[in-house]
């Protein structure tokens, strides 16, 4: 698969996320909206590190890739926004709405003119070369989220273990704080021998 129907690819599934996303409804909308946030974060990821710098230097789609960069920024602001939301209201459709155009004037564009321009620029086997380093990278990706899934208990376990060494360290410190409870312990230990001194005395 070249460049272009990669991406092509993409924008397809994208689109047919947007129209579920319209007829769904309640708490469906939501799951709706996480997978158009799950594949435009994997689309905008493999364009930025894969796609965009090898546009960046020819005079021909220099700018246009400057541009996009720029248009990435916003639509990925936009979905850290929705994705805060935990009810799909009146505001949130207004800016799913607003989101939804940003990704097509932004599609529209890759489509209609950077990539012809991108054909001019770059050679075929470039092309090629840079759709099969998108598709592995976009494979990385997906395989490290599904077996993160997967191992999502062992992760938790190392996490865990993690945790405990950084538990240790602060444990260190803790202990310090310890030791300084331990201090005041045994103040309170001096206090209560006075009072049992006192007591003693009485
Ligand atoms: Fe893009």
């Amino acid at each position: 698969m070249n460049a272009f129907q990669l991406l092509k690819a993409d924008h397809e599934k994208v689109a047919q996320l947007f129209e579920q996303l319209e007829s769904a409804s309640g708490k469906a909308k939501l799951g709706v909206f996480d997978q158009i946030r799950t594949e435009l974060e994997l689309h905008t990821h493999i364009e930025e590190k894969i796609f965009y710098p090898a546009l960046e230097k020819p005079a021909e789609t220099h700018d246009l890739t400057l541009e996009a960069y720029e248009e990435h920024a916003v639509v990925k602001k936009l979905l850290q926004e929705l994705g805060r939301a935990r009810t799909a209201n009146e505001e949130w459709e207004a800016q799913a709405k607003v989101l939804q155009e940003n990704v097509e004037h932004h599609v529209e564009e890759e489509e209609n003119e950077l990539f012809p321009k991108a054909s001019q620029a770059l050679e075929e086997e470039e092309i090629e070369a840079l759709g099969e380093r998108m598709e592995a990278e976009k494979a990385r990706r997906q395989g490290g989220a599904r077996s993160s899934a997967k191992k999502g208990g062992a992760k938790k376990a190392s996490k865990k273990s993690a945790g405990g060494k950084k538990g240790g360290k602060s444990s260190g410190k803790k202990g310090g704080s310890k030791g300084g409870s331990r201090k005041s312990g045994s103040k309170g230990g001096k206090r209560s021998t006075k009072k049992a001194a006192k007591k003693r005395r009485r």
